[in-house]
């Protein structure tokens, strides 16, 4: 176990998908659910700070972690079945796109939108994740979460699980003393494909298959979007803001914003438009830029410290702000020293505030 005394400082460069250069004092894969307990009771008892991460790709590190970073390699898949549905439950250390990968393989069909999204399936339950029209509410039925307070474990139905855009109960209100520890997806053996706009550019609709929407997503992702591998970044930075119709509507038709009516009456306007559209030209903070072909991506292009990213988002929210008066906010986790750090890049009471000065 890692005594306080000791300082060891093991780099987190290359588990941060941002490529920060900071470092833990310790850190740790966990592979069982019994070694997790009993990570975080000796840290508990030795008053030293944790926390999980599965694959760190949406996260920025603020400062050096001053504790232990545990990875999260709780692995297994088991499918069972009844006459409509597949379930399978997945621990929440398997990467998202290999549970994608392994349904398909068994021809199992309705996870082929969400392809290629980095991170393991613990955080995907606490985001989230969506694309090409498909958000893991719409495949989940539960979620089993580890409550460290007694290490009781609880199964949280789809229905209590509060799941928003890129949002859910574990994210504002379990008070981060938990882990996700496994989770159920219900996939219906009726394949009812989920088309997305992008998707006629590729092909005809009469000859889609799972396997066919896999591989477009997959070839759009790799075209569109940074390899973290070679360039330093955490997907979206930034949401797609959700505002009323009463704000949206005067900016839609003076600007022709990409937009999206919510179910419940407001709309989502596409926040990379609007970054694109300010014409920030090459802006630069250090290594931190915008990516050319997303503009919702802040990128490392080398050595960027957080500073220099969170400089650079600062920015951006300020200057949105200031043209077309609608804030940005930040989609990614921000860890400080000990803990993370609740939202509070620049809320936008603070930034017009800031700005009247
Ligand atoms: P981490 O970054 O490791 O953790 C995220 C948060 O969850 C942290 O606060 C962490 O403490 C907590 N956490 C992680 N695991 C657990 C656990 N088991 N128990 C308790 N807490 C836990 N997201 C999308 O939704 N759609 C996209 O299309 C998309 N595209 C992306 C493209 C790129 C290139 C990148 C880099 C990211 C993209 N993302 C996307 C964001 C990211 O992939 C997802 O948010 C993903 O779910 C993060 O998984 P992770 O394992 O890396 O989480
Ligand atoms: N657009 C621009 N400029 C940009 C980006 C987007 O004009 O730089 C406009 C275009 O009109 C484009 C439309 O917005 O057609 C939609 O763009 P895209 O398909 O790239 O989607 P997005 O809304 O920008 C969201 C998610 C992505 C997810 C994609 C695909 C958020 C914050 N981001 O991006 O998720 O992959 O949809 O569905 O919701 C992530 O969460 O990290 C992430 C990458």
């Amino acid at each position: 176990m890692y005594n306080k005394k000791y300082s060891y400082n093991i780099s987190l460069k290359n588990l941060n998908t941002f490529g920060i250069n900071v470092t833990a004092k310790k850190i740790i894969f966990v592979k069982t659910i019994s070694r997790l307990i009993k990570t975080i009771n000796n840290c508990k008892l030795f008053k030293i700070p944790y926390l999980i991460l599965g694959e760190g790709s949406n996260v920025l590190f603020l400062e050096h972690y001053k504790g232990i970073v545990i990875f999260n390699r709780i692995k297994g898949i088991t499918i069972t079945e009844n006459n409509n549905f597949w379930m399978i439950h997945v621990s929440s250390g398997e990467k998202w796109h290999n549970v994608v990968k392994y349904t398909l393989n068994f021809g199992i069909f309705g996870l082929e939108n969400m392809a290629l999204i980095p991170g393991r399936i613990g955080a995907a339950a606490i985001q989230n994740i969506g694309a090409y029209g498909l958000e893991f509410k719409d495949i989940c039925s539960y979620v089993d979460v580890l409550f460290f307070k007694n290490n009781d474990t609880k199964r949280i139905d789809v229905n209590s699980c509060k799941f928003s855009y890129r949002s859910s109960v574990f994210k504002y209100e379990y008070n981060y003393d938990y882990a996700i520890i496994a989770v159920g997806i219900k996939l219906s053996k009726i394949w009812n494909p989920v088309i997305f706009p992008i998707l006629k550019n590729y092909t005809t609709l009469q000859d889609i298959t799972p396997y066919k929407i896999f591989n477009i997503i997959c070839k759009i992702r790799i075209k569109k979007l940074p390899d973290p591998k070679k360039i330093g970044n955490a997907g979206s930075f930034f949401k797609n803001p959700i505002i009323t119709k009463k704000q949206a509507y005067p900016l839609i038709s003076l600007y022709k914003i990409p937009h999206y009516p919510q179910i419940n009456g407001l709309i989502k306007i596409s926040g990379g438009w609007l970054i694109e559209h300010y014409n920030f030209k090459n802006i630069q903070i250090g290594d931190a830029a915008i990516h050319k072909t997303q503009k919702l991506i802040l990128i490392n292009k080398k050595n960027a410290t957080s500073k220099e990213v969170i400089k650079l988002a600062r920015i951006i929210q300020t200057c949105i702000l200031k043209k077309f008066n609608i804030f940005l906010e930040p989609e990614i986790d921000f860890i400080g020293s000990t803990r993370k750090i609740k939202l509070k890049l620049n809320s936008r009471i603070n930034l017009l505030k800031l700005m009247n000065k």
